[in-house]
C-alpha cells in the first residue's frame, strides 16, 4: 500500500493480514527498532483522544521519533493551510504522516501532493473514512467471535449518515464476509443506498436486536449535522439508547461496542457500556496494535 486512506476496495487477504500482524502486536511481539530513525507525524485539524495516542504510542513503540502538531497552536492560526503545512512537514524529513480532518477527502488530496516515499494515513476525513477504526473493529470481533464472520449477525445503531467509522465498518465486514449486517436509526440519520448496500435496514432498535451477534453503537456526530435533524436526546436515547433491557433481545453472548466518544445516556447507558457485555476498552487498547501494524506495513521496508 502507498498509503491507507479507506478500506473500500481492499481484498479480503490485506485485511486478514493487517489483522493477523496486529494480533501479534497485541500478544505483546514487537521490535522496538523497526521503525528506527523515521520521523512519523500526527496532523490532526480535528480533535482526537484515543486516534491521536493510540497511533503516537504504536510508533513509539516500533521506534519512530513522533511529532504531535497541534492546530491550535500551530501556524494554520495564522491562515497557513494545510497542504503547506504538510509541505513543510515532509521538508523536514517526516516520512509519515497521520491525519485527520473535518473535510472529506482531504487526506487524499494531501497524499497526491506527497513526494516519493511519504506515506499518509487517513485518521478521520469528514464522514468519509476511518480506516484505522475499521480494522480495530474488526480485530476486536475477531478476537470474541472468531476469524470466520460468516454466520455472524452485526447490527450497526445510531448516526450512521455522519459516521466515518459506520462507513469503515461496513466495508470491513463485507470484506471479510460478514453473514448478516443490520443497520438502525431514525430515517434522517441513515445514508442512501450507496452506503448501506446489502445490509437489512431498520428503524425500530427492539426489532433490529433480535438474536445479533454483536451491536455496533454510534456517537451521534452533532459537529456534521444541521440544527434540528434529530430531536431531543432524551427522544433519541427512548428511540435508539442501548439499554440493558434492549440489550436482552440479543444472544446472550453478543457483544457491544462503540468507537468513543460516548455520548453517555445518550446512545448508550452506563450500566451497557461498563457491563459485562462491553468491549468498548477492548477496542481502545486494540487501537494501539493495529496501528502499528499499519505503520509498520506502510513504513517499513
Ligand atoms: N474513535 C475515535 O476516533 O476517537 P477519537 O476521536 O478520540 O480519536
Amino acid at each position: 500500500l502507498p498509503h491507507l486512506l479507506t478500506l473500500e476496495g481492499l481484498p479480503r487477504a490485506t485485511l486478514d493480514a493487517l489483522l493477523i500482524r496486529a494480533q501479534s502486536f497485541a500478544d505483546g511481539h514487537y521490535d522496538r527498532r523497526a521503525l528506527d530513525a523515521v520521523a512519523v507525524c500526527t496532523l490532526f485539524f480535528e480533535p482526537s483522544t484515543r486516534t491521536r495516542m493510540s497511533f503516537s504510542l504504536a510508533a513509539q513503540r516500533l521506534g519512530a521519533d513522533v511529532l504531535n502538531f497541534d492546530a491550535s497552536t500551530s501556524s494554520t492560526r495564522k491562515g497557513e493551510t494545510a497542504l503547506d503545512t504538510f509541505k513543510n512537514l515532509e521538508a523536514m524529513g517526516v516520512r509519515g504522516f497521520v491525519v485527520r480532518h473535518s473535510q472529506d477527502g482531504a487526506v487524499a488530496a494531501l497524499a497526491g501532493h506527497a513526494n516519493p516515499g511519504t506515506v499518509l494515513v487517513n485518521a478521520g476525513d469528514g464522514r468519509s473514512a476511518h480506516p484505522t477504526q475499521g480494522l480495530l473493529d474488526m480485530l476486536t470481533l475477531r478476537q470474541a467471535k472468531g476469524a470466520d464472520f460468516s454466520r455472524l449477525t452485526v447490527l450497526i445503531v445510531g448516526d450512521v449518515k455522519h459516521s466515518r467509522v459506520a462507513r469503515s465498518d461496513l466495508h470491513a465486514l463485507r470484506a471479510l464476509g460478514a453473514g448478516t449486517v443490520r443497520v438502525c436509526g431514525p430515517a434522517a440519520l441513515l445514508p442512501g443506498e450507496d452506503v448501506l448496500r446489502g445490509c437489512e435496514v431498520s428503524h425500530d432498535l427492539d426489532a433490529a436486536l433480535e438474536g445479533v451477534d454483536a451491536v455496533m453503537m454510534l456517537r451521534l456526530q452533532r459537529e456534521r449535522m444541521e440544527e434540528g435533524l434529530v430531536g431531543s436526546l432524551e427522544d433519541y436515547h427512548r428511540g435508539y439508547g442501548l439499554t440493558a433491557a434492549r440489550l436482552r433481545r440479543a444472544a446472550p453472548d453478543a457483544v457491544v461496542m462503540h468507537p468513543g466518544p460516548i455520548n453517555r445516556g445518550v446512545e448508550i447507558t452506563d450500566e451497557v457500556a461498563d457491563g459485562p457485555q462491553s468491549l468498548i476498552l477492548r477496542q481502545v487498547a486494540n487501537g494501539v496494535a493495529v496501528r502499528m501494524a499499519v505503520l509498520e506495513a506502510l513504513l517499513k521496508g
